[in-house]
């Protein structure tokens, strides 16, 4: 992905003491970054504040991601925002984040223009309440043409019922005589997830310093690196997303080899 130098620059200027552009290796980025935006709830409530005000205060943390993976030159960011499991919240706080999803989304759509990023959904939209539904579509189409960067948002997103879906839809299609049970294989499996465009991500982040995947990305996780942040999502800023790049760069990947010294 192409990126402007000048803006860049500016956007990293006035590091903090530990991090800075010049720790990461710029040959070297994941081109796949994903993030369990995790720790809303409790940012809220170390304040006195209602819960709701953490998710308030989360949607400034995934703008900035945003806007620094597009100047580092990242070609896909993969966030979770809402899982298949969350629907066991109080009808009170669900209401209100899917409100903030829809109100969030139309706000934000200069930035997806300015910034060239195209956004995808991954989930099951349908059991979303209709205004939320409708302006996602609505981002989707409205963002389809962009090259930049591509926004992955997990919104009712479960992996054991992405599973299903693609096992379901592999099903139907050897009842169908379309597809042989015997070419059932891993790019077969991989091309019916929500992450078919945007592949597996290379770096995984959850923040909260929660040492779970709650459900997310099984499948795609496999071979990734994992950053556990100790920040809270509304708390999470470009600084801590340099940090877990310059944590992934100096780990040795092996994918079950042996790496040659
Ligand atoms: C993450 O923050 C946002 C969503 C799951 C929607 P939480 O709401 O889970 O915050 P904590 O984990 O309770 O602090
Ligand atoms: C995972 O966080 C889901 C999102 C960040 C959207 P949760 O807060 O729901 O996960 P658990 O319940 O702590 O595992
Ligand atoms: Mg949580």
């Amino acid at each position: 992905m192409d990126r402007d130098e000048t803006k860049l620059n500016f956007y990293f200027c006035n590091p903090p003491a530990d991090v800075s552009l010049d720790d990461i290796d710029h040959g070297r980025l994941p081109r796949h970054i994903s993030i369990i935006m995790d720790g809303n709830g409790r940012w809220a409530t170390s304040r006195g504040l209602d819960r709701s005000a953490g998710h308030e205060a989360g949607v400034k943390s995934l703008r900035e991601t945003i806007t620094a993976c597009v100047r580092l030159g990242i070609d896909n960011l993969s966030a979770y925002a809402f899982s298949t499991e969350n629907w066991k919240r109080p009808q009170r706080e669900v209401d209100l984040l899917m409100a903030l999803f829809a109100k969030t989304l139309v706000k934000e759509l200069p930035l997806f223009h300015r910034e060239n990023v195209r956004l995808e959904l991954m989930g099951d939209l349908e059991a979303l309440p209709e205004r939320t539904r409708k302006t996602f579509y609505r981002g989707i189409e409205e963002t389809a043409d962009h090259t930049g960067m591509t926004l992955a948002l997990a919104v009712n997103y479960g992996s054991r019922a992405e599973i299903v879906r693609a096992a379901r839809e592999l099903a139907q299609e050897c009842a169908a005589g379309t597809m042989d049970a015997a070419d059932i294989d891993a790019d077969a499996i991989a091309s019916r997830l929500y992450t078919a465009n945007v592949g597996d991500p290379e770096l995984l982040i959850r923040t909260s310093g929660e040492l779970r995947l709650s459900n997310y990305l099984l499948w795609q996780l496999a071979y990734s690196e994992f950053y556990v942040s100790d920040l809270l999502w509304p708390d999470f800023d470009r600084w801590e997303l340099l940090r877990a790049i310059k944590s992934f760069q100096s780990r040795e990947r092996r994918f079950g080899g042996v790496v040659s010294k």
